[in-house]
């Protein structure tokens, strides 16, 4: 997602969007640009994040009271100053940012290329947008942005100013968030309401199919007939902090209840109607993924942790050999590697050192490197031969949650193609996963409309002070994530084992007041996690069990966390909602840094 910001009227117009977007840096970050006239429309974008665009501009004439601005988040398209918003049209007269996509940008551009001899200079949706008012503007930039809307299918919103129309900013909403305010010093537009907060509190939420004109004096909304509407004000008491987390009193909590649209997004770009899967231009031939020998899947943290779920999926699917491995050990321990060995990093900042080094050296060996990763054109991605990205929009919060599930979702796909391909899962199998992948947005939906329950759970147990995740197969793989959650944002000390472990030790610290989380999800290990969940019981420590609500876990077990119904292998996707929430209000409930944890980074760029 990106952020667009307009301004009128006020003779501090730059510096409104310049605060617009800063305030909008959680949208996207990894370019931005500011559009202005004075003696005439001048566009100024930068790659790198807003200080960059600050110093192109910094002894630039810049005093206007006309401005629009756009921070972007790359899906497609490498984050540069020429990627970067504002686009103009050939005569650099018109100026455009925004938020979305153009869906038939390509058939526009032949006719822009064909009808009026456009040159394009970027491989971008927005700039056929520009070229499109340009093309269309007869001296009215409003009927211009009219009769350009009428031909752009898609989800956008855009605000749009001409060089020889300086009293007016035009702005059209289609499916993408638009919010317009107003002062005494002018009118604004934006993507949402924490850029212009500083301005106003209060606003006009834009509908879809509606266009905003605003003016010095004053904001005008017009319906799909173009007839004037009128709408009430809308008016925030929200501080500015609480606004960049959409209400919520944490990033975390907002990245946590995101996960059904991220998850439905990164499935519904790649899933054809007819269930094919495409890996966004990955060249993995049948000859290629028989050629494999080895998959090795090196990562982080969290990301290492969505790599033990891959492992399994994939060895399962795709019938090939895959070991997982965190990359600060890979990198020092000589792995056997050659051509026939696929290499997946897995990475939500695209920038973690030990990853990236782990993914050279695979590299010199001869590997072919996939890479799995959240944000576009960062290290990991322009270093490995096929890139799958994540989608699931800026993730602030330190504590990975909605990068976690997204990259099992591309493990999902990934493990899916290949077994699709190699034939070693039938047909049946093949849309038997693929359907549960799509019903899990709206059981995760479920499982957050009761997160009210594991906020109770979490003040039962908030004060102890040793606790264990524990499970089998996958349910394995989800305790490593979910005692990892519960470390970096409470600091409480815990620790993950697969059950069946326990016995060779680990039960020895098992005393009354330890909290054991026993995760049985899995119908075919269903019995032996009940055996364990005895043993446990029988050293008094308080167990909470995680299952499937068709079960008679609740007989078992001190506390219960009953979720969703699904296949096996797809619960993961399920079962780390409640450790993510269980986490989160053990951590707000203690009254933590939940957002910044202390000693912790978004991105450890070092070794
Ligand atoms: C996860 O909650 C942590 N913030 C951390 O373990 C993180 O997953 C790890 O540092 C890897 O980061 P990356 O995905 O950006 O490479």
């Amino acid at each position: 997602m990106c952020g667009i910001v307009g301004c009128i009227g006020s003779s501090q117009a730059k510096d409104v969007v310049l605060e617009g977007l800063k305030k909008m840096e959680y949208r996207g970050y990894d370019s931005s640009g500011i559009a202005i006239i004075n003696d005439k429309l001048r566009v100024y974008k930068k790659a790198g994040r807003l200080e960059n665009l600050l110093e192109e501009i910094k002894d630039k004439p810049m005093d206007t009271s006309i401005a629009i601005g756009h921070t972007r988040w790359a899906t497609h398209g490498e984050p540069s100053d020429f990627n970067a918003h504002p686009h103009t049209n050939e005569a650099k007269t018109i100026a455009v940012v925004h938020n979305g996509i153009v869906e038939n940008f390509v058939s526009l551009r032949e006719m822009l290329i064909k009808e009026a001899g456009v040159h394009f200079v970027t491989d971008t949706d927005t700039e056929v947008i520009a070229h499109l008012i340009g093309y269309l503007y007869e001296g009215d930039i409003q009927q211009a942005v009219w009769r350009a809307v009428e031909m752009m299918d898609g989800a956008y919103a855009i605000a749009a100013i001409a060089n020889d129309n300086p009293d007016i900013l035009v702005a059209y909403r289609k499916d993408a968030p638009l919010v317009a305010g107003f002062n005494d010093t002018g009118s604004f537009v934006a993507s949402d309401i924490p850029a212009l907060l500083k301005q106003t509190k209060d606003f006009y939420l834009i509908e879809n199919d509606e266009m905003v004109v605003c003016k010095k004096d004053g904001i005008t909304i017009y319906n799909s007939e173009h007839k004037k509407v009128d709408r009430e004000i809308f008016h925030v008491d929200w501080d500015t902090e609480a606004a960049e987390k959409g209400g919520h009193p944490h990033f975390m909590i907002k990245e946590i209840l995101e996960q059904p649209k991220a998850i439905s997004e990164t499935l519904s770009r790649r899933l054809t109607d007819d269930n094919k899967i495409n890996l966004d231009g990955i060249s993995l031939s049948l000859e290629d993924i028989e050629g494999f020998t080895k998959i090795y899947i090196v990562a982080c943290g969290t990301a290492y942790h969505a790599g033990l779920v891959g492992k399994y999926i994939i060895e399962k699917f795709a019938k090939v050999p895959v070991e997982v491995d965190v990359a600060s050990e890979f990198r020092y321990r000589d792995p056997y590697i050659d051509d026939k060995t696929l290499f997946i990093a897995i990475s939500q900042s695209g920038e973690t050192l030990d990853t990236l080094a782990a993914l050279r050296e695979a590299k010199s060996k001869g590997a072919r490197v996939l890479s799995i990763v959240n944000v576009v054109g960062s290290s990991v991605a322009r270093e490995s031969h096929d890139v799958f990205y994540t989608w699931a929009g800026p993730e602030i919060a330190v504590a990975s949650t909605k990068a976690y599930t997204t990259q099992l979702v591309c493990l999902y796909l990934i493990a899916l193609y290949m077994g699709r391909l190699k034939g070693t899962m039938n047909e049946a199998y093949y849309i038997e996963i693929i359907d549960e992948l799509k019903k899990i947005p709206d059981k995760i939906d479920e499982l957050l409309e009761s997160r009210d329950s594991i906020h109770d759970l979490a003040n039962e147990i908030k004060d102890r002070n040793s606790f264990f995740f524990v499970g089998r197969g996958l349910d394995a793989a989800v305790a490593y994530e979910a005692s990892l959650k519960l470390k970096e944002i409470s600091y409480i000390n815990s620790f993950a084992i697969a059950a069946g472990e326990l016995k060779h030790g680990t039960i020895a610290l098992m005393e009354e007041g330890t909290v054991v989380v026993a995760l049985a999800t899995q119908d075919f290990l269903f019995d032996k996690m009940l055996s364990n969940i005895e043993e446990i019981k029988a050293r008094n420590a308080s167990v909470l069990t995680v299952a499937k609500n068709d079960s008679n876990a609740k007989n078992y077990g001190d506390m219960h966390i009953m979720v969703p119904v699904a296949k096996d292998e797809v619960m993961p996707l399920i079962s780390v909602v409640p450790m993510q929430l269980l986490s989160y209000y053990v951590a707000a409930e203690r009254g933590e840094n939940i957002d910044q944890p202390r000693n912790l980074a978004k991105s450890v760029t070092v070794e």
